[in-house]
């Protein structure tokens, strides 16, 4: 098989990456270890910035997502009992994020692509890149139904996540790794319940975090903060429900909103970047070059936002020869991941309970809590992060 750009990974990353270089007319394949129904159906996150829905529906797969999608104007700061709207409205000129399933984004994009009879080869397996650094053309090579298969392309686009090939792939020596993983993970859960709040209510207590999120007017979803290495089956319903109702618990009339758990597990957390994001002819995006910790919800953004970068540079590439975009790629990235490593660390650094903290540090986080909660200065450095710093 032959085509100009060979992209591993049906994520966001991959997804969105096939979908912009098809509106520039440039053919790529899309390659995918698991099947559609996985991918499909994979619970992540579900908070998109404004630029990334603009983006969506711009290039027309944004229609389901205008339809679906809750539109919110503000989130809620609680600590002490007591509730800190920060308004998105006043302090960003009118930005808002949205929520909506990762999961459907990614249905969105796929149907489009097919529908189009664009390729997204499904169950690959044994996927591994060869000649990106060679001088020569690169390649792709899997199976796929038995068969040995390989795509032969001018460049490659790393979009398989943390856990990918890509990566690993380039030799030792190249990369500079910047790692901090935090003694604490997320525990997740889908509810029937109607959300208990409208807007995401992000809770400090002695307790530890919590996070009241949503996914429809029916579905609520909620996060625990708990140890590294928890054990999921150490948590029955009651338990998450009781650890909850004291966590998010408020002065007056509020309670929360409870039902039935339909979905359950526990994510690790860390936060992550490579650099450089890129190597001879392939180019690294989304989780395979960077994680942050879910506490800025930027995972997915970023992961459009490094795309969007990629598809303007082989647009460049493709329409005029020249390999500038192609060559500040990486730097370009990462000052937009590196601003947001940098919120995401500290939003997770104000609302989590370290074990190692002592008294001081927790009356240091009600300080900074009560400081941003109350500093207009301060509520617009975290507002115009969290729905998204303009893109460049
Ligand atoms: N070959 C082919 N595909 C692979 C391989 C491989 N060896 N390894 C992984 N993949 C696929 C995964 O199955 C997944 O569908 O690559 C895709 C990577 O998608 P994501 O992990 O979602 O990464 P990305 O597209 O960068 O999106 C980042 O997704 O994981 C969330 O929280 C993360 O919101 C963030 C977003
Ligand atoms: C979610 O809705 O899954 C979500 C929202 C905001 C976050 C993390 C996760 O910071």
């Amino acid at each position: 098989m032959r085509t100009q750009i060979g992209i591993v990974g049906a994520g966001p990353a991959g997804l969105v990456l096939a979908h912009l270089l098809h509106l520039q007319g440039i053919e790529s394949i899309v390659v995918e270890s698991r099947s559609r129904k996985y991918i499909e159906e994979r619970v992540r996150a579900g908070l998109l910035e404004q630029g990334t829905v603009d983006l969506l529906i711009a290039t027309g797969v944004g229609e389901r997502l205008k339809r679906e999608c809750l539109t919110h104007h503000g989130i809620e700061l609680r600590f002490n009992r007591r509730g800190h709207r920060i308004d998105f409205n006043d302090l960003t000129g009118g930005k808002t994020v949205t929520i909506y399933a990762q999961q459907e984004v990614i249905k969105d994009l796929v149907g489009a692509r097919l529908e189009a009879g664009l390729p997204i080869i499904f169950e690959a397996e044994d996927v591994s890149v060869h000649d990106f650094d060679s001088g020569k053309n690169p390649s792709i090579r899997f199976r796929a139904a038995g068969q040995s298969e390989e795509i032969h392309c001018d460049y490659i686009a790393g979009c398989d996540g943390f856990h990918g090939i890509c990566r690993p792939s380039i030799p030792a020596g190249v990369l500079t790794e910047f790692d901090r993983e935090y003694p604490f993970g997320w525990l997740g859960i889908l509810a029937q319940a109607p959300p208990s709040s409208d807007e995401l209510v992000y809770t400090y207590s002695e307790r530890g975090f919590a996070l009241l999120t949503m996914r429809t007017r029916q579905i609520s979803r909620l996060y625990l903060q708990v140890p590294f290495d928890e054990d999921i089956n150490a948590w029955p319903d009651e338990r998450i429900w009781n650890e909850l109702r004291m966590r998010t618990a408020a002065d007056g009339n509020w309670k929360l909103n409870e039902g039935n758990i339909f979905q359950k597990n526990i994510a690790s957390m860390r936060s992550y970047v490579v650099e450089p994001m890129q190597y001879g002819k392939m180019f690294l995006a989304g989780d395979a070059a960077h994680i942050v910790p879910p506490t800025g919800a930027k995972g997915l953004n970023l992961a459009v936002a490094d795309v969007r970068i990629m598809s303007k540079a082989f647009a460049e590439f493709y329409a005029i020869g020249k390999t500038q975009l192609l060559e500040s790629y990486s730097a370009t990235c990462l000052r937009r991941v590196w601003k947001a490593q940098r919120f995401s660390w500290w939003m997770t650094s104000m609302l989590h309970r370290f074990d190692t903290d002592n008294v001081f540090d927790q009356r240091r986080q009600i300080a900074e809590l009560d400081y941003v909660t109350s500093s207009r200065a301060a509520m617009t450095t975290l507002a115009e992060n969290y729905v998204g710093l303009p893109w460049d």
